[in-house]
């Protein structure tokens, strides 16, 4: 018989979007009559803009010709995406990158989960809370925590909890960790850190001879100009920050998978003898033993979202979802609902009403109005008592979700 991982055994509950699509298909599958509408994951709607499609139908029928046919690609991707990657991302706001400081994936997600594997087992870790649970469940499964208690924290982690009080965005803490995971547009409370705010973490990781990795997957949906993009806009921050942009929601590549993560080479961390190591060195090796690129008629689709015909067009798209954003926002507040976030990100973070539970709250969405939301406290215990609503969907389904709440709950 095999040894198997126990760690896996201090998983608390199914990984949090599942048990939403088991709880939805019992419902369907008790009234195949109702029409639901689904706001809980935050899946892109709409298709893939032309000059994508363009771009990647021509990259298959180069792949179709003797010439053109590539196998396995550079490492960390092709130049064509990697330099427009530096250019439109980066250049473009004052940030200098090397090429072979950025490494395609095929996901933020997987990024964000798998990058604990360059840290020792011993790091220890600081969250916001709530958060993308994927930071905490690969830590789990990783041996790095303990037991969770009974509100849901795993032992060996640090929760810095984000709050009314301090408008979702906790500052830095006052103990010292190896390892701080930041999210910018915040998922799951749409919350959004400015320079300050991000400066503030920037000091205190350098101070602590720490690491922040911060998840900018959402950076397209920010609104504000002046609203750092990403954390390299902060001095200081090529030392101790790790970053991850993904192609999935700016540009609807849910379904076609590309994403980046950032390693800066003058990011270090220590041995447990006190030597310094290039962490760029440790994630490249890890990459290149466990990833084989991503496809290059994905690239070359990806590639196409720099152009200016893919600018303006997935542009439109990020606009269609705030608005989306907007009208949610509005209306649940007009209805009387404590509405927070859909500003600078395609989710709205509210506060159950009637003081339910946010499983409560899911249930009754789901019985009353037929809409599928995302509970609070599925992304943490300081979720509990909120629920996040996700803008992406059709103006339609939007507009008549919105209206289906209200009915439901009495305003
Ligand atoms: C979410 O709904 O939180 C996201 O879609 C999850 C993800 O991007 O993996």
């Amino acid at each position: 018989m095999a040894v198997v991982n126990e760690h896996y055994g201090k998983l608390q509950a199914g990984y949090l979007f599942p048990e939403i699509g088991r709880r939805t298909r019992a419902f369907a599958e008790a009234h195949p009559e109702a029409k639901i509408i689904r706001l809980g994951i935050g899946d892109v709607t709409l298709p893939l803009c032309p000059a994508v499609r363009e771009a990647m139908h021509a990259a298959v029928d180069e792949m179709g010709t003797a010439e053109g046919f590539k196998g396995y690609g550079p490492d960390q991707g092709y130049d064509f995406l990697v330099d427009a990657i530096r250019e439109h991302d980066y250049k473009a706001r004052g940030v200098a990158l090397e090429a072979d400081e950025i490494f395609l994936s095929d996901g933020s997600k997987q990024d964000s989960g798998n990058i604990q594997e360059i840290f020792g087992t011993a790091a220890t870790l600081a969250v916001t809370d709530p958060v993308y649970p994927v930071y905490v469940d690969t830590n789990v499964m990783a041996g790095r925590t303990g037991e969770a208690d009974e509100s849901g924290r795993y032992g060996g982690i640090l929760y810095l909890p984000a709050t009314e009080a301090n408008a979702f965005t906790p500052p830095p803490p006052e103990t010292r960790v190896d390892v701080a995971y930041l999210c910018s547009p915040n998922n799951p409370t749409g919350a959004v850190m400015d320079r300050e705010a991000l400066a503030a973490w920037v000091a205190w990781a350098r101070e602590n001879d720490a690491v922040l990795v911060f998840d900018a997957a959402y950076d397209a949906f920010i609104q504000d100009d002046a609203l750092p993009r990403s954390i390299y806009e902060i001095e200081g921050a090529a030392e101790c920050a790790i970053e991850m942009r993904s192609f999935s929601k700016r540009a609807g590549f849910t379904g076609v998978r590309c994403a980046y993560t950032v390693v800066p080479k003058a990011l270090m961390g220590t041995t447990a003898a006190g030597e310094r190591v290039s962490l760029h060195d440790l994630w490249a090796r890890r990459q290149a033993t466990k990833f084989n690129g991503v496809p290059y008629v994905i690239q070359r689709g990806a590639a196409a979202v720099f152009s200016p015909e893919g600018r303006k067009q997935t542009a439109e798209q990020v606009a269609y979802y705030m608005r989306n954003a907007g009208l949610v926002r509005a209306g649940l507040s007009d209805a009387g609902f404590t509405v927070y976030a859909g500003e600078h990100a395609p989710y709205i973070w509210l506060k159950t009403p009637d003081g339910l539970s946010s499983w409560d709250c899911f249930d009754q969405l789901l019985e009353r109005a037929h809409v599928v939301g995302t509970p609070g406290s599925g992304f943490g215990p300081s979720g509990e008592g909120f629920f996040r609503i996700s803008a992406f969907n059709s103006r339609e389904n939007v507009e008549e979700a919105i209206a289906r709440i209200r009915k439901a709950f009495g305003s």
